[in-house]
This record gives C-alpha cells, sequence and structure tokens, in this order.
C-alpha cells in the first residue's frame, strides 16, 4: 500500500487522485486549497468517485511516501507551503505540470534527487470543485530508473498509461511545442478549431519552430515533423476543445504564459534564438490577464 498526498486536486490532479483511489492498495490524500467533499470524474471508462480524505491547511498534513503535485506552475510558493509537513527523508515528489522546469521549480525546497518529473497528457477540466471531466486518455511519462519505475507502479492498477523515457528532455519538449501553439486559442479566446484557418495555422508553425529551435539548443532531439504534426493535432482535435490556459483564460484564473511561452523566449535569449512570435503572445496575454 502507498501513502499518497496529492497538492492541488483541481483537473489533473482530480482525475489522478480518482482513479488511485479506485486501487485499495492506496491511501490517498487530497491537500486542497479550496474544501472540497469528494471527486467524481467522467473518465471515458465512464463515471469513477472517491472520497479521499481532504486536507486545507499545512499544519493539518503528515508525511507521505510519496506527494504528487498537480497545482499550476505559478502556484510554486503555495504548494511549498505542504512540503514540510508532508515530506519526510525518503517521500518522493511528483511534479505533474506542464513545461520544461520541473526540478528548478522545486529545487529551492527539496533535494532534487526526490523530485519526479512527470509529462502529462491528459484533457481535463474542472467543472466545479471535486467534479472532473477527463476528456480523453490519460497518458503520462517519467524519466527511466527506480523512482521512474516505482512512479509508474503506483498506477500498474489504472487505465492511465504510464511509461519511462531514457529521453524525458525531448517528451517534455515535445509538449512544449504543443502548449506553445495553444496561446492563440487563449488569445482569441476561440477552441482548438481555430487552427483550421490558414492565418492562424502560419502563426502556430513559427510560435512552434521558435520553441523546437529553442529545445533543441537545450539538448531535445526534436525533428522537423513535430511543427506540422502540433498544427495538424489541433486541426484533428475535437472543434471545441479547450486548452488548459484558455480555460484558465475564460474562468479568469491566472495563465501559466511563463511556464509555456516565457519559458522559450528565456532560454532563447540564452542561446541567442530571437523569439519573436513567443513574446508576441507573451505580450499579448500578459495584457489581457490585466
Ligand atoms: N487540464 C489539463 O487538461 C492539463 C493537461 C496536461 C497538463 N496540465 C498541467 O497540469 C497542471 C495542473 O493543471 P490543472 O488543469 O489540473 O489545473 P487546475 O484545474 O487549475 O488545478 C490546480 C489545483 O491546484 C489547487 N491549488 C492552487 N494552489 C494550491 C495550494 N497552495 N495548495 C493546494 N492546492 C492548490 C487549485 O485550487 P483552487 O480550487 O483553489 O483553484 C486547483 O484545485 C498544470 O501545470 C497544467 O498545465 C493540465
Amino acid at each position: 500500500m502507498a501513502n499518497i498526498t496529492i497538492v492541488g486536486p483541481g483537473a489533473i490532479g482530480g482525475t489522478v487522485g480518482a482513479w488511485l483511489a479506485q486501487d485499495p492498495r492506496h491511501r490517498i490524500t487530497l491537500a486542497a486549497r479550496t474544501r472540497l467533499d469528494r471527486l467524481e470524474v467522467q473518465t471515458p471508462q465512464g463515471v469513477i468517485t472517491a472520497q479521499p480524505l481532504v486536507l486545507t491547511e499545512p499544519a493539518q498534513a503528515t508525511p507521505a511516501e510519496w506527494v504528487l503535485i498537480a497545482t499550476k506552475a505559478y502556484d510554486v510558493v503555495g504548494t511549498s507551503r505542504w512540503l514540510d509537513c508532508l515530506c519526510q527523508p525518503d517521500t518522493l515528489v511528483a511534479v505533474l505540470q506542464n513545461g520544461v522546469e520541473h526540478i528548478e521549480r522545486f529545487a529551492p525546497y527539496l533535494p532534487s534527487e526526490r523530485i519526479v518529473p512527470v509529462m502529462v497528457d491528459c484533457p481535463a477540466e474542472r467543472l466545479r470543485p471535486g467534479y472532473i471531466r477527463q476528456r480523453g486518455p490519460d497518458r503520462m511519462v517519467v524519466t527511466a530508473g527506480r523512482s521512474g519505475e516505482a512512479f509508474i507502479n503506483l498506477f500498474a492498477r489504472t487505465p492511465i498509461d504510464v511509461s519511462a523515457s531514457a529521453d524525458f528532455r525531448t517528451e517534455i519538449w515535445k509538449k512544449l511545442c504543443i502548449n506553445s501553439a495553444g496561446a492563440l486559442s487563449a488569445i482569441l479566446l476561440k477552441g482548438a478549431v481555430i487552427s483550421r484557418h490558414e492565418a492562424i495555422a502560419q502563426l502556430m508553425r513559427g510560435v512552434v519552430r521558435e520553441c523546437l529551435a529553442v529545445g533543441r539548443a537545450e539538448g531535445a532531439r526534436l525533428d522537423d515533423s513535430v511543427v506540422e504534426n502540433v498544427v495538424s493535432g489541433y486541426q484533428a482535435a475535437p472543434p471545441d476543445s479547450v486548452n488548459s490556459m484558455h480555460a484558465d483564460r475564460i474562468a479568469g484564473r491566472p495563465m501559466e504564459i511563463e511556464a509555456r511561452n516565457g519559458v522559450i523566449i528565456r532560454l532563447g535569449r540564452k542561446h541567442g534564438i530571437p523569439t519573436p512570435l513567443n513574446a508576441l503572445c507573451v505580450d499579448l496575454l500578459e495584457a489581457a490577464q490585466g
């Protein structure tokens, strides 16, 4: 049995928490900012429910074997307040977030070797606290090695597809290529259907080419075909699908602008790679956020 605490039971944390709670080997606790009574997730396999212990104050928390962080990338400081109470020397902390800086984000609070970065590919949205719609299959990728294998084992009795990669850097940069282009939907407040406009598809290609160039400079092995794959992926998606940054803008929540586009500009500068289209996206999103 594993004693697992999930910090941030939103779309991803709630989905993962509800699936893990179906496995009687695990004891699941939710570390929440907003109180919730239960989890109910509409999954592709049907509705699943769970009634884990819910904490809203870090002082209530006790040490866990695993901490799964599923807050937004910009909520690092609030998230870190849970870690002192949740972590003992052998606790492993998985970071289920977008972007390419999972370890850098939490290294000020934890020894790096206890951080397990996770690439999450799962379309999910929060309907209200504890109520989530998982729109498609959940796929996660971790780094190859002992802690990656231990993370995979947690999910052995769930339909979540978790695998290990010997080239995790490439995995997260491929995901960032997809996320970077999603900025256009958040700017225009239109779902994936917007990619079917040729002018927008061209802009998306430009944003992704910049991301790809910076990713390569950072050591990711990204083929030129990534650009077209990203755009055709958006074009083939259900027209109304809403990426999480677009969902945040609609809900009036802060957006992960820095983790998804700002990082491309920042790392591009380090390598002398111009990133004018990502800079434009960041300016427009920051202006929209106010
Ligand atoms: N949703 C997707 O489809 C998707 C897919 C792949 C990857 N991702 C990535 O996964 C990560 C999580 O995204 P999400 O969509 O699940 O976000 P979300 O639905 O906004 O959930 C974030 C959760 O964190 C909670 N939270 C914030 N600060 C907290 C704190 N100090 N203590 C405890 N809980 C706290 C929020 O509480 P409140 O209820 O108070 O806001 C919310 O429940 C992001 O990096 C995102 O980019 C998302």
